[in-house]
C-alpha cells in the first residue's frame, strides 16, 4: 500500500508499492473499485426519459467498435436507450461480441443489433466489415471506436513488435474505421458524426505506470481528431474526441491488477476521488453522436473526475 497519500504536485514523498499475491490483488482492486464507487460519489441518475429531443439516436444507423466489451459495450448500450434502432457492434472478440449482441438484443427488442467481427488494424477487414453495415441499413450515421489496447512497458524494455502493435490498433484502426465510415456518410450524402476514443493519456503523463507508447498512441488520436474534423467539415461530418479517465474497464483492472496499489494511486490523483463507472461516459458519448453537440467538432471532451486539471 502507498505510505503516503496526496494529490499529484503536492506530493512530498514517493509512495512504496507492496507486492501482495495475484488473488489477493484482483480481491483488492474489485473491492476497492466497488468501494470508491458507491461510497464515495453518488452514481444515481434522475430517472426520467424527459431530455432534449437533439440527444435522440432515432434513425441513426451507429457503429461502435470495441463493444465486446468495457466502454464500448457501454456505449452500445447508451445508443440504445436514446433510441438507436440500427446498431453495429464491432470487436475482434468474437466470442464476446456474439454475448454482448445477444445480451444487447435481448434488452432492446426493437433494435436491430448486428455483430462484426473485425480487427480493427486490418485495412481489408475493416472495409468489408463497413462495406457490409452500410449494405444492410443504406449508410452509417455515427461511429464511435472504442476499439483499443493498453499496456505498462518500461521504455527500455519495450518490445518493437508491441511498439508497432499498439500503434496498428489505437491509431491506424482509428484511422481505418474513421475513413472507411467518411467514405460511406459522404458517398450517402449524410451528414454524420464520428467520436474517437482517446485518453487523459493524451494530455498528461499518466504515472506511476510506464506507459510512454499508450500515451504517445492517444495524442495522435487527438490530433487526428482535430485533423479530420477540419478536413471533413465541408462534408458535415463531426469528429471529436472523448478522453476517459481511469474507468473500472478490464483494461485498468488488467494493469492496476498486478499492483493495486496504483488503483490507490489513480484514486488519489483524480479530484473526484473515484475511478470512473463506464456509464459515466454515456451522457459524453450520447452528447457528441448526437445533434446535441451540431456545433462541435475537432473538440476533446474529458471525463475524467478532474483528472487532468490538477
Ligand atoms: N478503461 C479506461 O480507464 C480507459 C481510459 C481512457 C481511455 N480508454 C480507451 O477506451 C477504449 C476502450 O477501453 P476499455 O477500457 O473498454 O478496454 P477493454 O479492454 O475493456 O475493451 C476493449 C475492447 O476492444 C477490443 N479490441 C482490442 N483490439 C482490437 C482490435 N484490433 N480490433 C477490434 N477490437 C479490438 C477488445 O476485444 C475489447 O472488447 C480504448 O481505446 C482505451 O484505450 C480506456
Amino acid at each position: 500500500m502507498f505510505t503516503k497519500i496526496s494529490f499529484r504536485g503536492k506530493l512530498a514523498g514517493i509512495a512504496r508499492l507492496r507486492a501482495p499475491s495475484p488473488l489477493l490483488a484482483r480481491t483488492s482492486v474489485e473491492s476497492t473499485i466497488r468501494a470508491r464507487l458507491s461510497s464515495n460519489y453518488s452514481t444515481k441518475v434522475h430517472p426520467s426519459n424527459e431530455t432534449l429531443a437533439s440527444f435522440s439516436m432515432k434513425n441513426r444507423v451507429v457503429v461502435v467498435t470495441g463493444a465486446a466489451a468495457g466502454l464500448g459495450k457501454t456505449f452500445a448500450k447508451a445508443f440504445l436507450e436514446s433510441g438507436c434502432t440500427s446498431l453495429a457492434i464491432v470487436d475482434v472478440n468474437k466470442e464476446g461480441l456474439l454475448k454482448a449482441a445477444t445480451e444487447l438484443a435481448t434488452a432492446h427488442k426493437d433494435a436491430d443489433v448486428q455483430p462484426y467481427t473485425c480487427d480493427v488494424s486490418a485495412e481489408d477487414e475493416v472495409q468489408e466489415t463497413f462495406r457490409n453495415i452500410a449494405a444492410r441499413w443504406g449508410t452509417i450515421h455515427s461511429l464511435v471506436t472504442s476499439a483499443g489496447i493498453a499496456e505498462s512497458i518500461p521504455a527500455m524494455e519495450y518490445p518493437t513488435s508491441k511498439l508497432k502493435r499498439i500503434f496498428e490498433t489505437n491509431v491506424y484502426g482509428s484511422f481505418f474505421c474513421a475513413r472507411e465510415a467518411a467514405k460511406h456518410m459522404i458517398g450517402a450524402r449524410t451528414p454524420g458524426t464520428i467520436v474517437l476514443i482517446a485518453s487523459i493519456a493524451a494530455n498528461t503523463v499518466a504515472t506511476p505506470q510506464p506507459q510512454a507508447l499508450y500515451s504517445a498512441s492517444k495524442a495522435a488520436v487527438k490530433q487526428l481528431t482535430a485533423s479530420l474534423a477540419v478536413e471533413w467539415a465541408p462534408n458535415q461530418i463531426r469528429v471529436n474526441a472523448l478522453s476517459p479517465g481511469y474507468m473500472a474497464t478490464e483494461m485498468v483492472k488488467a494493469i492496476g491488477g498486478a499492483q493495486p496499489a496504483l488503483m490507490d494511486k489513480w484514486i488519489d490523483l483524480t479530484p473526484a476521488r473515484r475511478i470512473g463507472d463506464p456509464e459515466d461516459l454515456k451522457g459524453a458519448v450520447v452528447y457528441l453522436a448526437s445533434d446535441a453537440s451540431r456545433f462541435t467538432t475537432g473538440t476533446e471532451l474529458r471525463v475524467d473526475g478532474g483528472y487532468s486539471v490538477v
